[in-house]
C-alpha cells in the first residue's frame, strides 16, 4: 500500500462538454471547473496530499476562441484575489509553471505578489499555466546548455526545469475519460501512477477523488526495480 499521494497532479478536463450538455457557454464550464478546483483543494487538505499541481491553461490553449482565452484569463486573476485570503488562512504556498511571459503584465504581477507572500507555506497549489511539456523541457535545456560537459546529468536537468524543488507527481488523474497526457509534466511523469476517470472535471466530487486515491494506494510502485 502507497498511502496518499505526497504530490497530486490534475488534468481538468471535460469543462467544455459540462457545458454543451447543459446548453451553456463553455466559459460557464471553466468557472465550474474552477470550483471543482476550490474542492479539490480543501479534500487534499484533509486527506494530507502536500502537492496539488494543476493544468488550467497549455501552451496550446492560446488558439482557443479570443473570448475563451480572455474568459480564462479573467477566471484565473479572480481566483488569485478572490482566494487569496483563503490561501493565507489554510498556509498553502500558491506558485504558477509555465512561460510567464506570454501572460498580461497586470495577470504576471498578480502572480508574483502571491507567490511571494505565500512562500513560507509547505502545502502547495501548483497552476500550470501557459504551460507545455515541451516547452518546459526546451527552456530547462537552454539552461542545461551552459553548464560545464561534466555537471550534465539528469539531476542537473532537472534542477533546470520551472520548479525543481518540486518532487515528480506520485499520481497524475484526468478527468473526461481520455487516456493521453496532453504535453503535461512529460519530464516530471516518468514514474507517476496514472489514473483516467470519465467524470467531468466540474462533476469530480469526493467520491470520485476518494476512488482515485483508492486506485493509487493499491499500485505497486517499483520504479524500475525489482518487486
Ligand atoms: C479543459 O477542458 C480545461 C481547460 C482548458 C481549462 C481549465 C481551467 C479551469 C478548470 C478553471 C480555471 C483554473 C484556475 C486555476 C482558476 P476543455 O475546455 O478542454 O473541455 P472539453 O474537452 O470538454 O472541451
Amino acid at each position: 500500500m502507497n498511502g496518499v499521494p505526497r504530490h497530486l497532479a490534475v488534468i481538468m478536463d471535460g469543462n467544455g462538454r459540462w457545458a454543451l450538455a447543459r446548453g451553456k457557454p463553455r466559459l460557464a464550464g471553466h468557472r465550474a471547473g474552477a470550483e471543482t478546483l476550490e474542492r479539490v483543494l480543501a479534500w487534499c487538505g484533509e486527506v494530507g496530499v502536500e502537492i496539488l499541481t494543476v493544468y488550467a491553461f497549455s501552451t496550446e490553449n492560446w488558439r482557443r476562441p479570443k473570448d475563451e482565452v480572455e474568459g480564462l484569463m479573467r477566471l484565473l486573476g479572480l481566483f488569485i484575489r478572490n482566494r487569496r485570503a483563503k490561501l493565507l488562512e489554510d498556509r498553502v504556498r500558491f506558485r504558477v509553471i509555465g512561460r510567464r511571459d506570454d501572460l498580461a503584465p497586470a495577470l504576471r504581477r498578480r502572480i508574483a505578489a502571491l507567490e511571494a507572500e505565500t512562500a513560507a507555506f509547505t502545502r502547495q497549489l501548483v497552476v500550470a499555466l501557459s504551460y507545455g511539456g515541451r516547452a518546459e523541457i526546451v527552456d530547462a535545456a537552454r539552461r542545461f546548455a551552459a553548464l560545464p560537459a561534466e555537471e550534465r546529468t539528469d539531476a542537473a536537468f532537472a534542477r533546470c526545469l520551472y520548479a525543481p524543488d518540486l518532487p515528480d507527481p506520485d499520481l497524475i488523474v484526468r478527468t473526461s475519460g481520455e487516456f493521453r497526457l496532453s504535453n503535461f509534466l512529460l519530464w516530471q511523469c516518468a514514474y507517476s501512477e496514472l489514473f483516467v476517470t470519465d467524470v467531468l472535471w466540474p462533476d469530480f466530487d469526493r467520491a470520485a477523488f476518494d476512488r482515485a486515491l483508492a486506485s493509487y494506494a493499491r499500485r505497486d510502485r517499483r520504479m524500475g526495480g525489482h518487486a
